[in-house]
């Protein structure tokens, strides 16, 4: 099979019925299947797919049930996809039908990823509130300065796109809203293309788009941020760092020796970290080779918080724990740039 059109729903019991005949027609000639997942909407939308895939055997349903989310919907719908290529979109006739085999062509061309864009030459927006044009330029700027992958397309919190079946799904969860951003960042070396078109207003019904999943997509994009992820854990060490000065100092430990052993700490419980969560490597072949060369790149650093709090406690008489937390700020932008150049690359 050549194609399936993964279309999320929920509560688009209005245009179900017009979308279906919209997309054979625009389909026509093309080996296809569309498979709706709908989060068993109360308005009896999976009901009129049953209805269809019983007349055509090229419709197909999966409904979820006691589960909600776009994003997650998506995800479903890709992985249980027939098709040698997959196009997700919405329901509502903002995508318009006629698209699809142009998205395709472009993937037959050797695109592995080809997004709709708006944000295009020939593509744009038509009936948009000022605050809505506000938010989708905000959430597109975030993901921009934020992660690599978003500078592959001119519209990365597009709804509608193409992917390549076998493509690497790995870690595609669709928390968020915005399963292209997570699948970009799964396939680093994909070949993105692009078409554009413009966004119109709903043909029927409301927009499921509230603040709530404004809010979770920025999580997402900061979540998948690489520099955001190591900054937290830095953040973290901070506190283990200062945690454990403070506890050996009362322990009656001198400074040197408490400030030393707490920064070694701070190193392991960092490496840790970015060994699960920031790299993922998850302590895999090779994690001592590793863990001195995140000693070598976080050296300067270390030695940086050493020497600034011993150099604000001697001239200063500053209270070590300060002088220590403003050493960790001093050292923190050299460790990222070393550990990023040297350990992980
Ligand atoms: N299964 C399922 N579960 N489907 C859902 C859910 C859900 O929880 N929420 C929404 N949908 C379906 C809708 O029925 C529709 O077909 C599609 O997903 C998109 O939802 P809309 O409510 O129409 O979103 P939108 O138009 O405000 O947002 C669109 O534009 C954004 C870009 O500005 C979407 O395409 C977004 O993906 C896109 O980022
Ligand atoms: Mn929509």
């Amino acid at each position: 099979m050549k194609l399936t059109v993964v279309i999320p729903t929920y509560n688009e019991a209005e245009n179900v019925p017009k979308l279906i005949p919209a997309l054979r027609r625009a389909l026509e000639g093309i080996d296809y299947e569309l498979l709706f997942v709908d989060d068993d909407s109360p308005d009896g939308t999976w009901r009129i797919v049953e209805e269809e895939q019983r007349k055509d055997a090229r419709v197909r349903l999966l409904r979820r049930v006691g589960r909600r989310g776009l994003g997650s919907a998506i995800v479903e719908g890709i992985r249980a996809a027939r098709g040698e290529f997959v196009v997700v979109m919405d329901a509502d006739f903002q995508h318009p039908p006629e698209l699809v085999p142009l998205l395709l062509r472009e993937a037959e061309r050797g695109a592995e990823v080809v997004v709709a864009s708006r944000y295009r030459q020939g593509g744009g927006v038509r009936g948009w509130s000022l605050a809505r044009r506000v938010i989708s330029w905000g959430a597109s700027l975030l993901a921009y300065l934020l992660l690599g992958e978003a500078r592959k397309t001119s519209d990365p919190v597009s709804g509608f796109f193409l992917v390549k079946r076998g493509l690497n799904m790995e870690g595609v969860e669709g928390r968020g809203y915005k399963v292209l951003l997570e699948i970009l960042a799964a396939n680093p070396g994909a070949k993105v293309a692009e078409v554009p078109y413009v966004f119109s207003p709903r043909a029927a019904g409301r927009s499921k788009l509230g603040a709530r999943d404004i809010a979770d997509y920025a999580l997402q994009v900061i979540w998948l941020s690489r520099p955001l992820r190591f900054a937290l854990v830095g953040a973290s060490g901070v506190l283990v760092n200062l945690g454990s000065m403070a506890l050996l100092l009362s322990l009656g430990l001198p400074v040197d020796l408490a400030s030393l052993t707490a920064i070694e700490l701070s190193i392991a419980w960092n490496f840790s970290l970015h060994e699960l969560w920031t790299f993922g490597s998850g302590f895999s072949r090779g994690v001592l080779r590793r863990y001195l060369g995140y000693h070598a790149s976080v050296l300067a650093g270390a030695l940086t918080q050493y020497l600034v709090m011993r150099l604000l406690y001697t001239l200063l008489s500053l209270n070590p724990l300060l002088g220590q937390l403003i050493g960790v700020f001093a050292g923190f932008l050299l460790n990222y740039a070393l550990s990023r150049s040297l350990v992980w690359r």
